[in-house]
């Protein structure tokens, strides 16, 4: 089979392909012809030695993907030749509280990732997906989707009616959307591009800010809301916090998920205990959280939003890749195996 992997140092143009024996499923594992793949800014992050500086080298990149199951191993029970599933991000994550081995064995880093013609997994490790859906679509549900209906209905319990603040239009944002919307939620959000605050609005948003023209779009947002909002979806870290702290209502909650505005800085943690905010750190979700997820997306017929769709190949990755870190996209980026 074809793999892709980081080589023996980080960075994309460290980035290379082989061509391996194809491996076979043991007893109790199932054998995935992936068929797509999706980015996420972790994949970035990884492939440039940022996410981990200490992990491991070479390494099949990529958390995220969805296959058909074309070989069983003895033994196996609950999956058919042909399912079509996502394997889940984190594997040894099955429900509840995760343990903190758990949340330090995803795919894509340390595990070996999606970015291969085959994947070995066992039927605990994967979940079916919606029939509604397509490969790409599918593609995308393990990290972007499962983050942003961990941080809004695990985790945030929504109902019709909240406020959400959701920050940019990226993969996990765009979900955090679309769930609101699902749940019957007031949507606000921002983005530093007109075309793609319409984009937004055009999928349910309410209200779009233009978090370049408009620094100061806390205060905004407060107002909009008539005092704050439910919920932050947070994906900019120490550069948007403080602004997200204006923006939250007292007792509202401020879901803590990206850095793409920084990791560290200096705040004043006053406003957290005078107005009582909940502050959640969300890394991923849990298998069951998954088929939940899936649950409402099948019941809704949502449909994830798919920017663009590249080639797999190190080529097609690194484009895409390219493409990703540019912040051009709305919505998911999608790497297509090319299979029928
Ligand atoms: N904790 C978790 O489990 C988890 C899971 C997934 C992702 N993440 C993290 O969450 C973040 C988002 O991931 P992603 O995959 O959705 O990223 P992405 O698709 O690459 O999102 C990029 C978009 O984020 C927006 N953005 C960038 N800087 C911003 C800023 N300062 N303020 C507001 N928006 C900004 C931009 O939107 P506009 O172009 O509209 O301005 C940009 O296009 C990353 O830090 C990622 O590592 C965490």
């Amino acid at each position: 089979m074809r793999i892709i992997e980081i080589g023996e140092r980080f960075g994309l143009e460290q980035l290379r392909e082989r061509t391996v024996p194809d491996p076979e499923p043991g007893p109790g594992e199932v054998r995935l012809r992936m068929r797509a793949a999706s980015l996420n800014h972790r994949d970035l992050l990884m492939i440039r030695g940022r996410y981990n500086p200490r992990q491991p080298l070479p390494l099949v990149p990529l958390s995220d993907g969805v296959g058909v199951v074309d070989r069983l191993g003895t033994g196996v029970d609950g999956l058919c030749l042909g399912d079509r599933v996502c394997p889940a991000l984190l594997p040894t994550w099955p429900a509840g509280e995760p343990d903190r081995a758990a949340l330090r064995r995803g795919l894509g880093g340390p595990l070996p990732g999606v970015a291969c013609e085959f994947v070995i997994a066992r039927p605990e490790q994967v979940v079916p997906i919606p029939e509604h859906l397509g490969d790409f679509g599918a593609a995308t549900l393990p990290c972007a989707a499962l983050t942003a209906w961990t941080a809004l209905v695990s985790h945030g319990r929504l109902r019709a009616g909240d406020r959400v603040l959701v920050l940019g239009t990226g993969g996990v944002s765009v979900f955090a959307l679309q769930f609101a919307r699902l749940a019957g939620a007031r949507v606000c959000v921002t983005s530093s591009d007109q075309q793609k605050l319409e984009r937004a609005c055009a999928l349910g948003a309410e209200r779009g800010m233009n978090y370049l023209t408009e620094p100061a779009w806390g205060e905004a947002v407060r107002l909009w809301s008539e005092g704050g909002v439910d919920h932050v979806v947070e994906v900019g870290g120490a550069g948007t916090l403080a602004q997200s702290l204006r923006a939250v209502r007292v007792g509202g909650t401020i879901s803590v998920i990206g850095v793409l505005a920084g990791t560290a800085t200096q705040l004043d943690v006053l406003p957290i205990l005078m107005n009582q905010v909940r502050l959640q750190g969300i890394f991923g979700g849990s298998r069951a959280s998954f088929v939940e997820m899936n649950r409402a997306i099948a019941a809704s017929r949502l449909v994830p939003v798919v920017d663009t769709v590249y080639p797999f190949g190190v080529e097609g990755l690194k484009a895409a890749l390219g493409h990703l870190e540019s912040g051009r996209h709305f919505g998911k980026i999608v790497l297509d195996y090319g299979v029928t």
